[in-house]
């Protein structure tokens, strides 16, 4: 069965485009079959791809957000007993392989960041364009909302998360007009966010993106711990793919690809397939913009003793 015969359910409102899904699929080695964990389920688009390569493949499909985990439980049922589908961040990965029985995988697949459903759904505050509460987190079930993060920060805090994760220039500005805002009274929502950050930033788009895009990312990222999150990932790359086994990682901005980057350059654990990252096609491109700046890095583990140096 090709992904172009795999049916899908238009009417579900969980819509999320997947990328480079060939490049995912034939990197991961899914054809030849084995145990597979995809730890971005989302709308799962790369979990059926995986489990429709080949009969051979079993699948342990998790995500932190419960409505992609719902999504994706039930866009999996045709797969049976070759997909099992579980709550779970990074971190808690290692746990549902315990619980499964299954120490080590064949390979891993994540697809960093937010899905297109988390971005477009404006109960969860994540995109300026929506009308909002400060909420940003994708597991809605637990921790602490982007507006309890602004409340819980000072000053100088606030702005060392917006510099460090949004790699914004004017950060300080921009965390002190949130934080006057705040206490005006006047940061209820996305929309007024935005307008405490163009109040210190300005209106200009500047290369293009709007002015309040690294403010909010900053703050997604924080909410989410979505930095300490991949190292996670990675750890459990490290210690729980088989030698011989695949781990693939794309990445949509430069911290979350400076991470995996280094992780691959430990030469005693990683072979990486390509020297440089896999992009996606002009096709693909142009069918989908989000995937301009997607980066896939690939990497087959080492069994001990087989690589160089670290
Ligand atoms: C880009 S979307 C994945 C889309 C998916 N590959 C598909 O084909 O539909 C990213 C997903 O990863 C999840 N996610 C991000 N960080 C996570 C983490 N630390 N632990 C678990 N899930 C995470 C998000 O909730 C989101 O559903």
């Amino acid at each position: 069965m090709t992904m172009s015969e795999l049916p899908f359910d238009p009417k579900s409102s969980f819509s999320h485009l997947p990328v480079l899904l060939e490049e995912v699929t034939s990197s991961l080695g899914t054809a030849a079959g084995g145990l597979f964990v995809d730890a971005t389920a989302g709308g799962a688009g790369h979990s059926r791809a995986i489990l429709a390569a080949s009969q051979n493949v079993r699948l342990i499909a998790t995500d932190r957000d419960l409505t992609a985990i719902e999504t994706a439980r039930e866009r999996l049922t045709e797969f049976g007993e070759r997909a099992h589908v579980a709550h779970a961040r990074f971190s808690e990965i290692a746990a549902v392989l315990d619980e499964a029985g299954c120490p080590e995988v064949d390979g891993i697949l994540a697809d960093l960041g937010v899905s297109s459903f988390q971005l477009d759904t404006a109960e969860r505050g994540m995109s300026f364009r929506h009308q909002g509460p400060l909420d940003m987190r994708m597991d809605t079930s637990r921790g602490e909302t982007a507006l309890e993060l602004i409340e819980r920060l000072d000053q100088d805090e606030l702005a060392d998360v917006i510099y460090e994760l949004g790699e914004e220039r004017s950060s300080r500005r921009v965390a002190r007009c949130i934080k006057q805002a705040l206490a005006d009274g006047m940061l209820n929502d996305t929309i007024e966010l935005r307008r405490a950050i163009v109040r210190a930033v300005g209106p200009r788009r500047v290369g293009g993106i709007d002015p309040a895009t690294r403010t909010f990312q900053a703050l997604r990222m924080a909410v989410n711990g979505e930095l300490s999150e991949i190292q996670a990932l990675l750890k459990l790359a490290r210690t729980r793919i088989k030698p011989g086994g695949m781990l693939a990682v794309i990445s949509f901005h430069s911290l979350e690809d400076r991470l995996v980057k280094r992780e691959l350059q430990n030469r005693a654990t990683w072979a990486p397939l390509t020297k440089k990252p896999i992009i996606a096609t002009e096709e693909e491109q142009s069918k989908n913009p989000r995937s301009r700046s997607a980066k896939l890095r690939v990497a087959r583990r080492l069994a001990p003793g087989e690589g160089g140096d670290a």
